[in-house]
């Protein structure tokens, strides 16, 4: 599992001089984040400055990580990229396909049973192409990259969207669609807007009952979950480094629920700390020498709000405990406040289930303060009102925490402990009685907990919290409770009070672990092959989209003309569908059944012009695709928002969609359109969109001169024989043609390769 410190020492190798370079470009001092962005320039040295929320900037990231439900398809594609290896050290986690229900070695068992194609499949590839492959049940693929691979001043995408956890160890760690996972792997850039920046203060000190899990669920109170879109939050001050590396982790992890691209830290003794205890000392050694690029300059954090777009200072001696919920994590009370809004608002005060780990707080910090909480419990013979379960981030956390006595304690209470995986925090909980749909309360301290999202249930309030407020509150069975005023009665009927909870940042005798389910690609991975079972229904081996005939578009039928917001889920939908999204042809039954049909506002009924019915779309697309008839969408404002879930390109792509012609795109849908080899167009003219007719016949008048800036005309031949010619602009340029006449971004690394 040898992290890659030779690519580490060459990132810092490049740090000074171009980082030097951007100052003089920029002409001023700079922050972490844009040390670390001009760092990571694609084209190398700066050229020219950016413009923060402006500018599109081709990056080269260090690294790439996929877990397994995103890696499917992402690695379904890189197979066509014709290459040997990946381009940049890539890792692939078995974490999400795993239900929480008995405990640990069932559930592990049934997942490897149930879901052994797809993790064989993951395996096979990884081990062919060089991609370093943690089996189910080796923990969760952020704290197993906070934990391995995560270095200060790195940049690196992840397919999901907390891999900004890694802003922990000083990282810039960004969430992406598996199309950029792909281009990453294959070799090529990877373009971001870049960021706005909101420097976030930190002074004072955590002590008591106050976690670094406070000051993310203080921070998402203030900016709400949209207050981060575009943005990365640096944090700073005597606060920020008087914390654990880990504490920073859980801090950065929650910044997807601001809607922040990424969050960090600068580099500090507790990263040194924490590299060090999990075995890069190396990694600290090579850092040292850089320390100074690896945080911002001074004048920038003496005087913040010159250098961010947005400034939140937060005191963290007075900051206190916080709960934030039910159903969006941004709402947040302290812990003195819930008993009046939990009245107010009618919310269940009894607490039913209290959750800890996920890959938000699994911690050594994590564990071992909960645990002292328990402790006190079981010394003071209190019976917890609730039910508690664990999921640890990783199986080193699970091991480490084993042989140190603290699952022992946990059990005492009865804890289960399930695998080292994602479980109940994206719904891979089987709750016994959850299909009841009855109303009732779980504190957990995980990140998200929209409704649903837990257990299936929409009347389940989930409330996110610090794991030692989470044992407190599951200890009391109330949500009500404060720890820091409110006594307990134990089973004699005595008055306890809890003690503050204490806890150690870092293993005393080490982290340590037997096996931490890490299997290493094959040096020449040439002669491995992969297997895919031709009858599965969830894996099939993707066949390359035919490239361009070199001829003008005719004859095409409309589709759909989808009426109004047509995001990606509305594009293919999530839900049950995830368990299809290693299977193209399967997955594409989803295809935009939940847009709106503008003729008939309904959704998933559009006229199949060779028969006059009405049918479900992907029927309708096939129908088509069958007798070699070509289709084209048409959509409205802001087409495709929402994921960058690249099946929501590849499945009109599959059934025989040639074009998507919109009012307007969300801009890294219309990347994964062209990418795909189809044509993403936007009306010249937006009144344009009322002339589609349901039965209009299109034709492509000057496909063959497809050129950069030129806009193509299109001839809509209406039912009664009139016509319309509309102009429809592009944003293609000359590379991305290339793309399209290749038939896709992949079938043009492949001819290259
Ligand atoms: Fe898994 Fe939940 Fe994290 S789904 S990756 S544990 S946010």
């Amino acid at each position: 599992m040898a992290f890659d410190i030779e690519m580490i020492k060459k990132v810092y190798d490049n740090m000074a001089s171009r980082v030097d370079a951007a100052r003089e470009m920029v002409g001023r001092p700079l922050t972490l984040t844009e040390k670390i962005l001009y760092s990571h320039l694609w084209e190398g040295q700066a050229k020219e400055a950016y413009k923060r929320g402006v500018d599109y900037v081709d990056f080269a990231p260090d690294r790439v990580a996929c877990q397994d439900a995103t890696a499917q398809m992402a690695l379904l594609q890189f197979m066509h990229a014709g290459k040997s290896k990946v381009a940049v050290p890539t890792t692939v986690h078995c974490d999400h396909l795993i239900q929480a229900k008995v405990g640990a070695s069932t559930d592990l068992a049934v997942a490897n049973k149930q879901s052994k194609e797809v993790f064989d499949f993951l395996s096979s590839v990884s081990n062919k192409y060089g991609i370093g492959f943690w089996r189910p049940g080796s923990g969760i693929i952020h704290q197993i990259v906070l934990e391995n691979y995560a270095f200060p001043g790195g940049m690196m995408i992840g397919t999901d969207s907390h891999t900004v956890n890694a802003g922990g160890l000083g990282m810039l760690a960004i969430g992406v669609g598996g199309a950029d996972a792909v281009d990453v792997m294959s070799g090529m850039s990877w373009e971001l807007k870049f960021p706005k920046l909101i420097g976030v203060k930190l002074t004072g000190k955590l002590s008591g009952w106050t976690a670094p899990k406070d000051v993310i669920l203080k921070v998402a109170d203030i900016l709400t979950v949209k207050g981060g879109t575009g943005a990365v939050v640096e944090y700073f001050g005597e606060g920020a480094t008087s914390m654990s590396c880990t504490g920073k982790g859980t801090i950065c992890n929650m910044g997807a629920e601001i809607g922040a691209t990424t969050s960090t830290f600068g580099y500090d003794d507790s990263m040194r700390r924490y590299l060090s205890a999990t075995g890069r000392q190396d990694v600290v050694d090579a850092a040292d020498k850089v320390a100074s690029y690896l945080t911002a300059d001074p004048e920038v954090y003496a005087n913040p709000k010159e250098y961010f777009d947005q400034l939140i200072e937060i005191n963290l001696s007075e900051l206190e405990p916080h709960i934030n919920g039910p159903f969006t994590p941004d709402r947040g009370t302290p812990v003195s406040q819930m008993k009046a809004e939990a009245e107010a608002n009618g919310w269940p005060i009894k607490v039913e289930w209290g959750l800890i780990g996920s890959c938000t707080n699994s911690s050594y910090e994590d564990m071992s303060r909960a645990a002292s909480i328990v402790r006190q419990a079981v010394a003071h013979g209190i019976t917890p009102k609730a039910e508690f379960g664990i999921n640890p981030g990783s199986e080193q956390i699970r091991y480490t925490i084993e042989r140190d006595g603290i699952i022992a304690d946990f059990e005492k209470m009865g804890t289960k402990v399930f695998t080292n995986a994602c479980g109940p925090c994206i719904g891979q909980w089987d709750r016994a009685g959850a299909d009841k749909g009855e109303k009732n309360t779980i504190v957990h301290s995980f990140n998200r907990n929209f409704s649903k999202r837990a257990d299936g249930n929409p009347n389940t309030h989930a409330f996110v919290t610090s794991p030692e407020m989470v044992a407190a509150l599951a200890i009391s069975g109330r949500l009500d409770f404060n720890p820091m005023t409110d006594t307990l009665l134990n089973d004699n009927g005595e008055e306890v009070k809890l003690v503050a909870p204490e806890g150690d940042e870092l293993p005393n005798r080490g982290f340590d672990v037997e096996d931490a389910g890490f299997q290493a690609p094959a040096e020449d991975g040439s002669s491995v092959q992969i297997m895919v079972d031709p009858a599965s229904d969830r894996l099939q081996l993707l066949a390359p989209f035919a490239s361009w005939d070199k001829k003008n578009i005719s004859g095409a039928k409309l589709l759909i003309k989808a009426f109004g917001k047509c995001t990606t889920d509305h594009i293919s939908m999530a839900g049950p569908w995830l368990r299809y999204r290693g299977h193209l042809d399967n997955i594409s039954n989803n295809m935009l059944i939940g847009a709106v049909n503008a003729f008939n506002q309904k959704t998933n009924s559009v006229k199949n012009q060779l028969t006059g019915d009405y049918d479900a779309v992907p029927a309708v697309a096939r129908a088509y695709k069958a007798v070699g008839v070509p289709s084209i969408v048409v959509g409205d404002q802001n087409y495709g928002e929402g994921s960058s879930r690249e099946h929501a390109a590849m499945e009109p792509r599959f059934l025989g969609v040639k074009a998507v012609l919109v009012k307007s795109f969300a801009r890294i849908h219309e990347t994964n359109l062209k990418k795909q080899g189809m044509l993403a167009l936007t009306f010249a003219n937006e009144a344009d969109y009322d002339k589609v007719q349901e039965d209009d016949t299109i034709n492509f008048l000057d496909l063959t001169e497809f050129a950069p800036g030129k806009p193509l005309k299109l001839e809509f031949v209406h039912a009664n024989g009139s016509k319309d010619i509309i102009l429809a602009n592009h944003s293609y340029n000359e590379s991305q043609i290339g793309w399209f006449v290749a038939g896709s971004a992949l079938n043009l690394i492949a001819a290259e390769a």
